[in-house]
C-alpha cells in the first residue's frame, strides 16, 4: 500500500491521478489532496478518500469548506490549510510515499524543494518547476535522498527508455510533438486565431495553460529544459521530431546507432499509473494499442517560424540562468492574458521575447533571486507590455 498526496487533485493531471488511486484501492491510500478553488470538487474527492490534510490553495475559500465540512460531520478528520504555506505543509507529511506534483505553474516550487528535503519520492507533472528552478531542484535531489518520476508523457517514455541502460550509451534523447492544432498552417492564418481554436487540440484533453503552450509549442520547449534538467542532457543531444499521431511518446537514440521507442495510446493515466507503481506495473483497464488498425506513423520537423516559442525556449536554455525563469514566468501571464482574449497569439512569443532582453541576467541564481525575478518578469509583462 502506497500513501499518496496530490497537489492540484481537481485538475487534469489530479483528477487522473484520482482514477488511477480509485481503480487500484488495495495498492494505494490518500493522505492530502489541494486546489486552488474547486471547492465542489475537492469536497468530492474528501467525502470519497478520506484525506487527513487538504490545502484550498484560495484564503477566501478556505472558511467556506471549514463549515462545510462540518454540516458533513468530516472537519474532526481533516485539517485544512490555505496559501503557499497550505501546499508546503501537504509536501512534507510523514507518512506520504509519493507526492504528486500536478499544480500549474511556478507555485509548485517551494513544495517541491521542500518535499526533496524531507527525502520524498516526486511524481512530477509541474514542468514550470524544473523550468525556471531546474538546477536548484537538481541540486536538492542530489543533497537529500529523494527521488523523482516523470508524469509527462516524454519524459515518462524516456525514463522507460533509460530502465537497464548506462549513462554513457546516450547519444540523444528525441521528444515527439503532437504538433498542436495549428500545424502545417502559414504564420498569417496563425496569426488569426483565437482562443476557442487554440483550446481544440487534437489528441490530448488537459487544463487549459498547457493546451495553449502546446498550440504555441512552448510546451515543446518547455519539455526540452525538462528534459535537460531530467536527465542531465546537452541540450544539442534534445531533438524535437513532431509526430502528430502521438503514438510515439519519445525515443532515445543510444551511442550504437539503436533507437528505443515507448509507445501506446495517447493518455496520460499511462505515464501516471506508471509513475505511482515503479518499478513495478500494473495491469491497466484502459484501451491498448490495437496494430491491425494503428495506420500511419508520420514524422516532420517543428517549424520555428511559424513557432517561435519554440526557438525561444532553446535559446533561453542556450542562455540558462535567470532566462530560464522569465521565459517561464513572461509565458505563464501571457497565456492566462490570452485565454482571457486580451492579447493576439503572437503576442506571447513576441513579449517573451523583448522581456528575455531587457531582463538583468543573473547567471546562476539562487532560490531568492528565482523568486525576485519571477516577480520582476510578472511586473514588467503586465505594466510595460500589455497596458
Ligand atoms: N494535463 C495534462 O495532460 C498534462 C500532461 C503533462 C504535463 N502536465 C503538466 O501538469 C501540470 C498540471 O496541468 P493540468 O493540465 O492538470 O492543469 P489544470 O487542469 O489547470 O489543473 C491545475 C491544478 O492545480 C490547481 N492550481 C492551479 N493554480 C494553482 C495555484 N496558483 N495554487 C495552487 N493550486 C493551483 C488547480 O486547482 P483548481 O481546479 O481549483 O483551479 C488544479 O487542481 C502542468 O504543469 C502541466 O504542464 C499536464
Amino acid at each position: 500500500m502506497k500513501r499518496i498526496s496530490i497537489l492540484g487533485s481537481t485538475g487534469s493531471i489530479g483528477l487522473q491521478t484520482i482514477e488511477v488511486v480509485r481503480n487500484n484501492p488495495e495498492m494505494f491510500q490518500i493522505d492530502a489532496l489541494s486546489a486552488r478553488s474547486s471547492l465542489d470538487t475537492l469536497i468530492e474527492q474528501i467525502i470519497e478518500f478520506r484525506p487527513k490534510e487538504v490545502c484550498i490553495f484560495e484564503e477566501k475559500h478556505e472558511k467556506t469548506l471549514k463549515s462545510r465540512l462540518k454540516e458533513l460531520g468530516l472537519d474532526d478528520l481533516v485539517e485544512v490549510s490555505s496559501g503557499i504555506e497550505g501546499l508546503v505543509k501537504i509536501s512534507e507529511i510523514e507518512t506520504t510515499d509519493i507526492l504528486v506534483t500536478s499544480v500549474v505553474g511556478m507555485i509548485g516550487l517551494l513544495p517541491t524543494l521542500k518535499a526533496l528535503e524531507k527525502g520524498k519520492t516526486i511524481a512530477l507533472a509541474n514542468k514550470e518547476t524544473l523550468v525556471t528552478a531546474g538546477h536548484l531542484v537538481m541540486e536538492h535531489l542530489k543533497k537529500y535522498s529523494g527521488q523523482i518520476i516523470p508524469v509527462d508523457s516524454e519524459h515518462s517514455a524516456i525514463f522507460q527508455c533509460l530502465v537497464g541502460e548506462k549513462e554513457s550509451s546516450v547519444e540523444k534523447l528525441i521528444l515527439t510533438a503532437s504538433g498542436g492544432p495549428f500545424r502545417g498552417m502559414q504564420k498569417n492564418d496563425v496569426a488569426k486565431m483565437t482562443r476557442i481554436e487554440a483550446l481544440k487540440h487534437p489528441n490530448w484533453s488537459m487544463g487549459q495553460k498547457i493546451t495553449i503552450d502546446s498550440a504555441t509549442l512552448m510546451n515543446k520547449g518547455l519539455e526540452v529544459i525538462e528534459a535537460k534538467w531530467l536527465f542531465d542532457v546537452d541540450k544539442d543531444d534534445i531533438e524535437v521530431v513532431v509526430h502528430p499521431q502521438s503514438i510515439i511518446h519519445s525515443m532515445v537514440e543510444f551511442k550504437d546507432g539503436s533507437v528505443k521507442a515507448q509507445i501506446g495510446t495517447p493518455d496520460m493515466k499511462g505515464p501516471i499509473q506508471y509513475a505511482l507503481t515503479y518499478p513495478e506495473r500494473l495491469h491497466s483497464k484502459e484501451p491498448k494499442l490495437n496494430f491491425h488498425t494503428l495506420k500511419d506513423l508520420t514524422f516532420e520537423k517543428p517549424d520555428m517560424e511559424v513557432f517561435p516559442c519554440l526557438r525561444l525556449a532553446f535559446e533561453a536554455l542556450e542562455q540558462g540562468g535567470s532566462s530560464l525563469t522569465v521565459l517561464n514566468a513572461a509565458n505563464e501571464v501571457l497565456v492566462n492574458e490570452f485565454l482571457k482574449d486580451k492579447i493576439s497569439f503572437y503576442k506571447i512569443s513576441d513579449i517573451i521575447e523583448q522581456t528575455i532582453k531587457v531582463h538583468d541576467y543573473i547567471s546562476n541564481p539562487t532560490l531568492s533571486d528565482i523568486l525576485e525575478v519571477d516577480k520582476w518578469t510578472r511586473e514588467f509583462v503586465f505594466k510595460n507590455v500589455i497596458n
